[in-house]
This record gives structure tokens, sequence and C-alpha cells, in this order.
């Protein structure tokens, strides 16, 4: 029967993962020992300190809608947050809770984003960006990126792609899925390249916290007039209390505040009240502990990586991925994908799930699993590599 469905809805991939995913769910049902080395969330469950504040919430009633932009005191405290680990002021103000960095991201791209307006963006890069541009009626200009510019945008690439109808650049550092960063001084370089054009650059921190042997940084110590993304989902592990926060230029701070009411009506107030634990010296202590745990993984995860035959062309300094090439071994990241699921068990993310650009030569890996597991994953591996 015919059903009226938006021409957008052409453009909106889904997450390839999910099948892949749904599949290993099913093997595991069965009986089958599956590492899940495919998803992009942190292993550790919320710190309890975070858990108990948000009972407490519960408990004492907060369960009713909050401020547009989130409860002052959150707000408050991821100000002082910027001002005691970064050394930043940032004010209050200029925050917004979201649902999440998805709820930011839709936040600063519908107050930047008209109708035919162009957003650069990276392929590969994190899926949702290209939908949601997408879905307000603009165009994303995925860039080829690859391990000579750390898989990051340039101001060349900013150049050479740049038009009248180009509004935005949107980055990430540490960046999904490669786990790669921009320095402050390639920040502060593309923003200078959006301000020179009348654009504005958008940076997404979600992974901000999770770097291995780089300081963790803000762009927001460089400049007021670049959008930044933030989330708890990540560092503080709360992916699913949904919550993260969005730093606005002045300037938009109107158009942001009328989007965020009528889109949300606000963050989920529960999940607000207990990351007011997330920044009290016991949580970020266990935050720390887990982020030397990933340290730890990685460091070892790598070196047997590039044994495998899959090669690590950028060294990923953040987040939980490492975005390995795959072309000493098959030439088709999809299909290994799912032999390897099959065949050893192990579940890992193809390149297509990131965009087009040598997709079929990448896979993603991530290492939200123990160490030894990640050993025996790499070990399991090896008999399909070594066929
Ligand atoms: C780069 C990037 N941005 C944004 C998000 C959205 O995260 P959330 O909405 O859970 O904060 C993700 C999730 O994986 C991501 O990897």
């Amino acid at each position: 029967m015919k059903f009226p469905l938006a021409e957008r809805m052409e453009y909106i991939a889904p997450f390839q993962v999910m099948a892949l995913l749904e599949r290993a769910k099913q093997l595991q049902s069965a009986g089958r020992d599956i590492i899940h080395m495919e998803i992009g969330e942190p292993d550790f469950r919320t710190p309890d300190t975070i858990v108990q504040a948000g009972i407490k919430a519960l408990q004492d009633g907060h369960t009713g809608y909050s401020p547009a932009l989130g409860i002052p005191a959150l707000r408050e405290a991821i100000s002082g947050f910027y001002a005691s680990h970064y050394g930043v002021n940032v004010p209050a103000s200029r925050i917004v809770v979201t649902s999440g960095a998805s709820g930011a991201l839709l936040l600063a791209l519908g107050a930047l984003v008209s109708q035919g307006s162009e957003v650069l963006l990276t392929d590969p890069g994190y899926p949702c960006n290209r939908h949601f541009v997408r879905l307000l009626e603009g165009l994303p200009v995925n860039i080829p990126v690859g391990p000579e510019t750390k898989y990051q945008l340039t101001p060349d690439h900013l150049a050479q792609h740049w038009n009248d109808k180009t509004v935005a650049t949107l980055v990430a550092s540490p960046a999904n899925p490669t786990g790669t960063l921009l320095t402050p001084a390639e920040i502060q370089a593309l923003n200078e390249a959006c301000l020179a054009r009348h654009g504005r650059l958008i940076v997404d921190e979600i992974y901000q916290g999770l770097t291995y042997g780089v300081e963790a940084q803000t762009a927001l110590a460089l400049s007021e007039d670049l959008f930044v993304i933030n989330s708890f989902s990540k560092y503080f592990q709360m992916t699913g209390w949904r919550l993260g926060w969005l730093v606005v230029p002045e300037a938009y701070l109107d158009a942001v505040t009328r989007l965020a009411q009528n889109i949300f009506i606000s963050a989920p107030t529960p999940a607000q009240y207990a990351a007011l634990a997330a920044f009290a010296p016991d949580t970020i202590q266990l935050l720390e502990e887990r982020r030397h745990v990933f340290a730890e993984r990685r460091n070892t995860l790598i070196p047997l990586l590039t044994e495998l035959g899959l090669k690590v062309a950028s060294e990923p300094e953040g987040a939980f991925y490492v975005y390995a090439d795959c072309t000493g071994i098959t030439d088709d990241s999809y299909q290994f994908a799912y032999r390897a699921l099959e065949e050893t068990g192990i579940a890992l993310t193809p390149g297509l799930d990131f965009g087009s650009y040598r997709a079929n030569e990448h896979i993603r890996i991530a290492y939200t699993a123990d160490t030894h597991r990640l050993v025996e994953a790499v070990e399991r591996l090896g008999r399909i590599t070594r066929t």
C-alpha cells in the first residue's frame, strides 16, 4: 500500500552495525561466546556516586520538566569544571544542557543550517552528523580524509570545499571512528578559516578526557565564537541517561534557546541531578582510574593488531577506538566483519558505517572489553586472517 514518506528518508541510512549486533545477540543466545568490540560505549557502569544521586533525585521528586536550558546548578557545575580542569572561563549562561551530544548537535546545526546550506564533514566520521544536516534540509559535504591529515580536516580542505552555501565545519577531537586529535593550533587555524568566510566551526568534544599520553584540551580555550558539543556519555559513562551539553556563542543563544524549548522542552531532569555528582573529586578519581584502564588496553591492543596484519596508519590518541586498515587481509571489510563474527565470535564495525571513502578497507575496533578478552579476540581473529 502507498503511504507518504518524506523524501529525506532516502538519505537517512541505518547503522550497519545494528544488523551485526542483532546477529551477535542471536549467536550469544545460542550459547556462543561473543567478544563485543563493535559498540561505541564504555563497558563500565555509571559510577555509583552518580547512580546514587540519580536515585535520590527520583526519591526527592525531581521528575518533572526542568528549565529548557538545564537546571542552573548543573550549568554552573559544568562552568566550574571548565574553570578547574581546563583553566577556561565559560559562563554558565552559554552552557545549554541537552539530551546527549545528539541533542547538542541538533541544536547547533538547527541554528546554522537552512535549506541547501552546506556543512563540511570528514569521511570517515560519525554517521549521524551527515544525517542531521540532511534532516535539516542541508547538504552534508563529506570530505575524504586519510592518515596524512590524521583523518582530520585542514584549512586547505576548507579552502577547497567552501562555497557561498557553506555555513559550518564540524570536526571531532578526539574523533570517532579514528581516535585522532586536533591540536589547539590546528583548531585555531580551522576556526579562523571558518570565521574569515563568515561561517562557524563546531567542535565535538564528546570524547574529551579520554586521551592517552596527551593532555585533554578544550577548543573553548581558543575562542568564544565556536560551538562546542559535549556529553556525559563517554568519559562519565552515562550513555543511557541521555545527557550532554552545548556551549553556544553569545550571538546564537537566543536561537538555540528557542530551538531547545521547542524540540526538547528540557533534557531529562533526574539525569541532570545525577550528573551533579559527576564532577565530585571521588567520581573524577574513579573515572581517571578507568581512563588508565583504557590506556592499558589500547597499548596492549595496537601492537597485537599490527602483528595480525591490520595497519593502524594514524596513532589514535583518544576515545576508545582503533580504525584499522585491513587491506593486508581483505578487500571487503563488511564481509570480513561478518566472517569474524560467524567464525570467531568477534564483533567489529565495518568502515561502511562511517562513510564511503575507503570504507571497505577499514574496520573500527572498540577496546570496550577487558585486556585479557582483547588478547583472546586477536588470537581468535588470527584463525581467519592466517587462512
Ligand atoms: C562523535 C560522536 N558525537 C556524538 C555522539 C552522540 O553521543 P550521545 O548522544 O550519547 O552523547 C557520539 C556517539 O557515539 C559520537 O561518537
